[in-house]
């Protein structure tokens, strides 16, 4: 299995350019199912998730142009015109839980749909209650067997619905499936993710008639017809926002491009108050860590809230500040995975339910980790910029799911990262 290796103490110096947001390609990609004319996507990432979603509308019967996905920079053609299943089949669900996102557009195209039950991950149940809630006040009927989900429905109708929480990929499956219902739909209590707004300007852009993105209330004039469109997705915010927390990490002084710093409000509120220097003109985030940080504390919230994607980053910066700090996770039940590999650095961090209770150390030590999630392992890589010594971070699939080519990154920044495949011995 691959590792990254680091040798800590390195400084950042330099610039970093963000990619296209995984949160945005994966709803957006799924949008594509809703229309019978020919879609461009640019600006998508070059990741895991991205990968196993594309295989997914392949096995819907979507055509894909390039057949082998796409290299970073270059367009994905997508054609929806012939949709031969409307099965999500368990072997790629499991390995992507976002890929209950082709329930909406199913059932919007076809009126039916079979879906994999995505089932819990490291961070949580993950259950998709909201989901089914809102397809059943649109006239749908579900049943789960064998660890499916099979939805119907004649054609959906718009409804008033009222989601008890306002869930990212629950939100972003009844936008897809009020666009071509008969009536309209409103949704209340809705997310307002920055990446929730660009698949609604990327519907609005086919005929869609969505109103309302970015505040909690959508209002959806159901259509018959959605055309086709050329969309480029928007940067990565939670990308964006690591790379920050790099720099405080390792200290240093960088620059980070196409980034989109309002979509990082309140994190920039947070890292600020903790003493880094950051300052944001145009599509530029600069970035200046100097001397030890502040204790801050924390409490994650849905977007325009500190997010939770960035929470596991922030807790090494706290781990290593000059204080006591108190960090309160209210998204997911479990997203503390990162706290035991932390406290293999040296890290002097104790949970209490929800909240995790940090004691700034004045410096970590490198040590062999495993990492336990996506945003888990991005928080441990930020810990071996940090840390004297070597750290292997083993398990980096997880990574690779949600971060381009970070070790290269990371590498032009002045890190001393490298990726190690045992089985051949290399150093990339
Ligand atoms: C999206 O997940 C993101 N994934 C997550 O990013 C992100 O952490 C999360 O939103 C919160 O911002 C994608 O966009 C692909 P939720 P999602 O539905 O939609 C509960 C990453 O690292 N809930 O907003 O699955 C749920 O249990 C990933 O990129 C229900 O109870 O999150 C959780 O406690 C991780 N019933 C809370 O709501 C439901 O039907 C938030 O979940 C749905 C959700």
């Amino acid at each position: 299995m691959e590792s990254l290796v680091i040798q800590g103490g390195n400084r950042l110096k330099g610039r970093v350019r963000i990619s296209g947001a995984k949160n945005a390609a994966l709803p957006i990609l799924a949008a594509t199912l809703l229309s019978e004319e020919k879609i461009e996507i640019n600006n998508l990432p070059s990741l895991e998730d991205i990968k196993i979603f594309i295989s997914l509308l392949q096995e819907l019967g979507v055509q894909v142009t390039p057949a082998s996905g796409h290299e970073t920079g270059s367009p994905l053609q997508i054609d929806s015109s012939r949709i031969s299943s409307f099965e999500a089949p368990h072997q790629l669900v499991r390995r992507m839980r976002a890929s209950i996102l082709v329930l909406g557009p199913l059932m919007a195209r076809l009126g039916r749909a079979r879906v994999s039950l995505p089932g819990g991950c490291a961070i949580g149940a993950r259950p998709i209650d909201l989901h089914l809630k809102g397809l059943e006040l649109m006239g749908a009927n579900y049943k789960v067997s064998e660890g499916y989900v099979e939805v119907k429905a004649r054609r959906l109708s718009g409804a008033h619905i009222y989601l008890d929480f306002p869930s990212v990929t629950g939100t972003e499956n009844l936008i897809m499936a009020g666009v071509l219902a008969r009536g309209d739909t409103t949704i209340e209590n809705a997310a307002r993710e920055p990446e929730i707004t660009d698949l609604v300007e990327m519907l609005n852009s086919m005929g869609a008639k969505i109103a309302g993105a970015g505040t909690d209330t959508l209002k959806i004039e159901g259509v018959r017809h959605l055309s086709g469109t050329s969309w480029a997705i928007i940067p990565d915010r939670i990308e964006a926002g690591t790379y920050i927390m790099a720099a405080g990490a390792a200290g240093g002084d960088i620059e980070i491009e196409n980034a989109v710093a309002e979509h990082l409000d309140s994190a920039i509120a947070k890292l600020r108050a903790a003493g880094l220097r950051i300052d944001c003109e145009h599509n530029i985030i600069h970035v200046r860590s100097r001397g030890r940080l502040k204790s801050v504390d924390l409490k994650t919230q849905p977007y325009p809230g500190f997010p939770t994607d960035l929470q596991a980053q922030f807790m090494v910066l706290m781990a290593r500040a000059g204080g006591l700090s108190v960090i309160t996770e209210n998204i997911f039940e479990n997203r503390f995975m990162h706290v035991a590999e932390l406290q293999r650095l040296g890290a002097e961090i104790k949970i209490e339910g929800r909240s995790a209770i940090i004691r700034g150390v004045k410096k970590f030590t490198g040590a062999p980790v495993a990492a336990t999630d996506l945003r888990a392992s991005a928080c441990l890589v930020l810990a071996g910029l940090a840390a004297r010594g070597s750290t292997e971070i083993t398990e980096i699939h997880h990574l690779d799911r949600g971060y381009e080519n970070m070790e290269k990154k990371l590498r032009n920044l002045g890190a001393d990262i490298v990726r190690v495949c045992p089985d051949t011995d290399t150093e990339q």
